[in-house]
């Protein structure tokens, strides 16, 4: 298996390169806001649990995003490896993460950190809440209270799997091709 975690702060571009990445190494996409916002248009219990913080820009309860990928592990036995996007944002998340590739003889073999400045990131989002229809890209405040929540619980993280030298930088400013050039270069040369 190869397991890849795609990092960063909210509009750094983990999810335009991740379309891009699970094309080209065949990996299955786990993208804990997208499933959240399908629970949330599916109007299930889970969807209804996780509205409000998702609406105010705070992260929701570890449990709630550990028993998603607890399941989505689960059910997919044989896959060549995923790309974990929004996922994990915490430590605890990461340890828990660590654990459930354990059990299945696999563990995180690349962390890609996408490093893009704080105006990029708001003009970014603020741009997108035009059309998105995303309730948390409405307005700057919700904007920093999403990049404040990633600075105070999400950053660790990088911190966690750098102990394992498994944490490269990648420049997130630039046309979309070039980044994914770049972050393909160090996938490559991982798996080489
Ligand atoms: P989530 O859905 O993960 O959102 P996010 O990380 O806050 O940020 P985005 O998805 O908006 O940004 P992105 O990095 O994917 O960038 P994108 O490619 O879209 O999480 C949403 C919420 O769900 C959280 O706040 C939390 O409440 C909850 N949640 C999710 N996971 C959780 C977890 N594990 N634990 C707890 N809570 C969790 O690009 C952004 C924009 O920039 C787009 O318009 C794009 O077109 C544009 N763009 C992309 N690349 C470029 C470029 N190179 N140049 C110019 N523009 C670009
Ligand atoms: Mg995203």
């Amino acid at each position: 298996m190869f397991n890849l975690i795609l990092f960063g702060p909210p509009g750094s571009g983990k999810g335009t390169q991740s379309e891009k990445l699970i094309e080209k190494y065949g990996l299955m996409h786990l993208a804990t806001g997208n499933i959240l916002r399908e629970e949330i248009a599916n109007k299930t219990a889970l969807g209804l649990s996780a509205k409000g913080y998702m609406d105010r820009g705070e992260l929701v309860p570890d449990e709630v995003v550990i028993g998603m990928i607890r399941s989505a592990i689960e059910n997919n036995p044989g896959i060549r490896g995923f790309l974990f996007d929004g996922f994990p944002r915490t430590v605890a998340q990461s340890v828990a993460l660590d654990n459930l590739l354990a059990e299945n003889d696999a563990q995180i073999d690349l962390v890609l950190a996408l490093q893009v400045s704080e105006d990029e990131l708001i003009d970014r989002l603020i741009n997108r809440g035009k059309t998105s229809g995303r309730s948390d890209d409405v307005n700057e405040k919700i904007i920093r209270a999403r990049i404040g929540e990633y600075e105070n619980k999400t950053s660790p993280v990088a911190g966690h799997y750098s102990k394992s030298d498994k944490v490269v930088k990648v420049k997130g400013e630039g046309t979309i091709d070039d980044i994914f050039d770049q972050l393909s270069k160090e996938i490559d040369h991982k798996q080489s």
